[in-house]
C-alpha cells in the first residue's frame, strides 16, 4: 500500500494557518456508510478538537472538509468524485474571499482508491485510510505545507493504541458530558472473505482490541454520561482479545465484564457472523440484563447453493439451528439481518429459498440489497450475473415481506410496558425520544431531566416510524421485555 507520498505541490496553506491563529478553525465532516464510520468520524472530530477545530454543519464555513467514505456498494467512488466537484466550487468561492480550504478523503474509498483520488480530484489535499486516523493532525500539518498526502498504511495496532491513549487522556473528571448512547469499536477487519464483499480488502485482516483498551474506553464513556454502548466490529463476535490474566477471552466474556461497569445500563453489538455465535455468547443473552434483546445476524441468502458460492461457510439449516438455540435462551429477542438478492447464479428457486427462510425466521427488521459487482472480489468475475430487472423484482418482493414482518413486530408492542432510554428532546415541547430494548424509536411526554435515564413506558400507539408511549411510574426495565 502507498505510504505518505508527496505528489505535485498543492496550494499553499501557510497563510490560512497564520490567519487561523485568531479565528477558531472549523471542520465539516460528512459520514457515509456503516456505524464504524460514524465512530471513526467521532474520533476524528475529537482528535481535531484538540487541534483547535470546532465542528460545523455548514460546508461554506469549513476550513477543513473531510468526507468519510464507504465502498461497500456500487458507484461509491463516483459519488465521492461528484461530491468533490461540488466542494471544489465552494473552495474556489472561499478563495475569492481570501479563505483557504483543506480537503480530506477518509474511509474505505480512500483506502481503495489511494493515490488515484488525488489524480482524478486534484482538489484533494489528504487521502487517509481507516487505519491512520490517529495521524490526522500530523498529516494535516504536512499537507498544509503544500503537496498532497496519501496515507493508506494498514497499522491497526497503532490506531487502537492511540484510541486507548486518547480515552485515558480524556478520562478526567471534567470530561464533557456526552449523549447517552455511544459506539465503541472493539474489532476491525475481517478474515471471512465472502465473495461479494470488499471489507477484507478495505479494512484488512481481523484485529481485536485488548480487554484493557476496551475497558478503559468504556469506563471513560460511562463516566462522561453514556448509558448505552454499542460494540462495533465488521465481524464483532469474532472478537478475541487478551485479558489482564494473560488468557484469551471470547466475546461473551467481554460482554460479561463490560456489564459489571457501574452506570452502564445497556449493551448492544453489531455486526455478527453466524459462525461466531458460540455457546458463551448465546448464554450471555440469557444472563445479562444489560444485553438488549436485539441481534443483527446477517444470513445474506436462503439457498445453500448461493451460500456456498458466497463463501459464507454455513448452510440454511445451520442458521435455523442457531436461531433456535438463541431463541431457546432469549425468547424475547428480535432478529435482524442483511440480505443480498441477485448474487451471480441466483435462480428463481434460490430466491424462493431466501423468501422461505425469512418466513420461517421472522425478523423484527432487516436490510435488503441488490448484489453489486465490486472490483477485486471473486463475485465480480463469476458467471451468471443476474439482470438488473430481475434483481429489482426480487428486492421488492423481499422488502414487502420484511416490511410486513417489521410492522407486525412493532404492532405486537402495543399495550406492553418496557424500559426506554431517553436520548433527546422530541419535536414537540415536553416530549422526549428514546429507544426500546428492540431499537425502536419511542416518543413519550417526559421531563428533560429524564434524558439519559431508562424509564418504564407503556406503548399506547404504533406509528409508522416510531412507537408512542406513556410514562409508567415504579416499574423497572425488565418489565414486559
Ligand atoms: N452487493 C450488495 N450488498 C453487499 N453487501 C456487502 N457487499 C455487497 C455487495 N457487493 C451488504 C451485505 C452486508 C452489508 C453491510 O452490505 O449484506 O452484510
Ligand atoms: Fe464482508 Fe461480513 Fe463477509 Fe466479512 S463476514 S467478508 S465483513 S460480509
Amino acid at each position: 500500500m502507498t505510504h505518505q507520498q508527496e505528489l505535485a505541490p498543492g496550494p499553499d496553506h501557510e497563510d490560512a494557518a497564520a490567519a487561523s491563529a485568531t479565528a477558531p478553525k472549523k471542520v465539516f465532516m460528512r459520514t457515509y456508510g456503516c456505524q464504524m464510520n460514524v465512530y471513526d468520524s467521532e474520533r476524528m472530530t475529537d482528535v481535531l478538537g484538540s487541534e483547535g477545530f470546532a465542528p460545523t454543519e455548514t460546508l461554506e464555513d469549513a476550513d477543513l472538509v473531510i468526507l468519510n467514505t464507504c465502498h461497500i456498494r456500487e458507484k461509491a467512488a463516483e459519488k465521492v468524485y461528484s461530491e468533490l466537484g461540488r466542494i471544489r466550487k465552494i473552495k474556489e468561492e472561499r478563495a475569492l474571499h481570501g479563505k483557504d480550504t483543506m480537503i480530506g478523503v477518509a474511509g474505505c474509498v480512500a483506502q481503495a482508491e489511494g493515490r488515484e483520488l488525488t489524480r482524478r480530484a486534484p482538489v484533494v489535499d489528504l487521502v487517509i485510510g481507516p487505519q491512520s486516523y490517529h495521524q490526522l493532525p500530523a498529516l494535516l500539518k504536512q499537507a498544509g505545507k503544500g503537496g498532497r498526502i496519501v496515507e493508506t498504511e494498514f497499522d491497526i495496532d497503532a490506531k487502537f493504541r492511540h484510541l486507548s491513549d486518547a480515552a485515558a487522556r480524556s478520562a478526567q473528571p471534567a470530561a464533557p458530558r456526552r449523549a447517552p448512547t455511544a459506539f465503541l469499536t472493539v474489532q476491525e477487519g475481517c478474515d471471512k472473505f465472502c465473495t461479494f464483499c470488499v471489507v477484507p480488502y478495505t479494512r484488512g485482516a481481523e484485529v481485536s482490541r485488548s480487554v484493557e483498551q476496551i475497558l478503559a474506553e468504556a469506563s471513560q464513556l460511562v463516566a462522561a454520561g453514556v448509558r448505552e454502548l454499542t460494540l462495533l466490529g465488521q465481524n464483532v463476535n469474532a472478537w478475541h482479545g487478551e485479558g489482564a490474566d494473560g488468557k484469551a477471552w471470547g466475546f461473551g466474556r467481554l460482554l460479561r465484564r463490560l456489564a459489571e461497569i457501574d452506570g452502564l445500563e445497556r449493551l448492544r453489538y453489531t455486526t455478527s457472523h453466524p459462525r461466531d455465535m458460540d455457546d458463551d455468547l448465546i448464554s450471555a443473552h440469557r444472563d445479562l440484563r444489560q444485553l438488549m434483546p436485539y441481534l443483527h445476524l446477517p444470513v445474506q441468502a436462503g439457498s445453500d447453493r448461493i451460500l456456498a458460492a458466497m463463501n459464507r461457510k454455513h448452510t440454511r439449516d445451520d442458521y435455523f439451528r442457531l436461531v433456535d438455540r438463541i431463541r431457546a435462551v432469549a425468547p424475547e429477542i428480535a432478529l435482524s439481518g442483511d440480505f443480498i438478492v441477485g448474487f451471480p447464479g441466483e435462480t428463481d428457486a434460490d430466491f424462493e429459498d431466501t423468501m422461505d427462510l425469512v418466513r420461517r425466521v421472522e425478523y423484527g427488521s432487516a436490510f435488503t440489497f441488490k448484489y453489486s459487482q465490486r472490483p477485486g472480489t471473486p463475485g465480480d468475475l463469476m458467471d451468471g450475473q443476474v439482470d438488473e430487472d430481475v434483481k429489482t423484482q426480487r428486492l421488492h418482493a423481499l422488502q414487502e415481506l420484511i416490511t410486513a414482518q417489521q410492522t407486525g413486530f412493532n404492532a405486537s408492542r402495543l399495550g406492553m410496558t418496557f424500559g426506554v432510554l431517553f436520548e433527546r428532546k422530541g419535536k414537540r415541547p415536553g416530549q422526549l425520544v428514546g429507544k426500546s430494548p428492540w431499537l425502536q424509536a419511542v416518543q413519550a411526554d417526559a421531563p428533560d431531566e429524564m434524558i439519559g435515564t431508562v424509564q418504564p413506558v407503556e406503548i399506547v400507539e404504533i406509528g409508522r416510524n416510531s412507537l408512542f408511549g406513556r410514562l409508567k411510574a415504579g416499574q423497572d426495565e425488565s418489565a414486559g421485555a
